[in-house]
């Protein structure tokens, strides 16, 4: 097992890549808190990590409150004695042409996204400095490197991160806290689901059109990430032991970037 003892918070691993994020560090010995809006989901997913026989808790999060992000982070430290590991995930998607976005949908995609991950990471290493080791894992897109039409929220936010994630390389080295991105193209997930109605209703193409050219179409076979792939990123950046892979994104989209 590559975690055994890893004291590990996913956000928004209720549902989609985070759910799987949190099943695979469990898998591999991590205690995972399950950090999300969502409780219900949250509740699940430690129910399932239990009956496999792993440890986990479920903490009731808004990425967006500093005091709430403070309280849950200080929670988990509590119970499971240290934070290890932290995978800022949380995320929502809008997308609008420009003209058409308004202002309070921009900045709440952009709190979520990078005010979330700078709170979170903020909460982390206050545990992560004390005891000069730590992995802080981002979750970023290939739309941290690339742009699409109708998502200037996202896009910014996503290309933020990574920005976010090169400062945490420098500050967290003297502390032994190292810093990384994950870049997903495209994973079939609630909040991909979501997109491909409303990317044709915009765009005034068919479905069918959004997923093979808007989606897939750079990428190298056509085929979607998954949820799994991410997850095994995520535990091979978890588990990596020194500060040799610090500052770097890592993308797994398929050969739609390569960068
Ligand atoms: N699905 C993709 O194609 C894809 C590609 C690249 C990057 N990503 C990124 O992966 C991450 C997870 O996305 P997903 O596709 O699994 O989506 P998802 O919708 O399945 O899961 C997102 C989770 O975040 C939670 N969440 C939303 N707002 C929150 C808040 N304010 N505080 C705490 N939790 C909150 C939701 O409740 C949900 O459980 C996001 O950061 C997303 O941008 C997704």
């Amino acid at each position: 097992m590559q975690l055994q003892d890893n004291v590990a918070i996913v956000t928004g691993a209720s549902s989609g890549i985070g759910k799987e994020i949190a099943h695979a560090f469990a898998r591999e010995g991590a205690k995972v808190a399950i950090a999300d809006i969502n409780m219900q989901g949250a509740n699940d997913v430690v129910s399932e990590i239990e009956a496999a026989g792993g440890a986990a808790m479920a903490v009731e999060m808004n990425v967006m409150d500093e005091a709430v992000v403070n309280a849950g982070v200080d929670a988990v430290a509590e119970r499971f004695g240290r934070i290890d590991t932290m995978v800022s995930n949380a995320g929502i998607q809008i997308v609008h042409p420009i003209e058409d976005f308004p202002y309070e949908q921009f900045k709440k995609v952009v709190d979520i996204h990078l005010g979330g991950a700078f709170l979170l990471t903020k909460a982390c290493v206050k545990h992560m400095y004390p005891r000069k080791s730590g992995s802080l894992i981002y979750m970023g897109s290939v739309h941290s490197h690339e742009a699409s039409a109708l998502k200037t929220a996202y896009v910014s936010a996503k290309h933020g991160i990574l920005g976010l994630s090169r400062v945490m390389a420098k500050e967290g080295a003297k502390h032994g806290v190292r810093s990384n991105v994950i870049c997903p193209g495209f994973v079939k997930t609630p909040l991909v689901e979501k997109q491909i109605p409303e990317q044709a209703e915009s765009l005034g193409i068919s479905e069918q059109e959004v997923v093979e050219k808007i989606m897939l179409g750079e990428t190298v076979d056509t085929e979607f990430t998954t949820v799994q792939d991410i997850a095994d990123v995520a535990v091979f950046l978890a588990a990596f032991k020194t500060n040799a892979l610090t500052g770097q994104s890592i993308v797994a989209s398929h050969g739609w970037y390569m960068g």
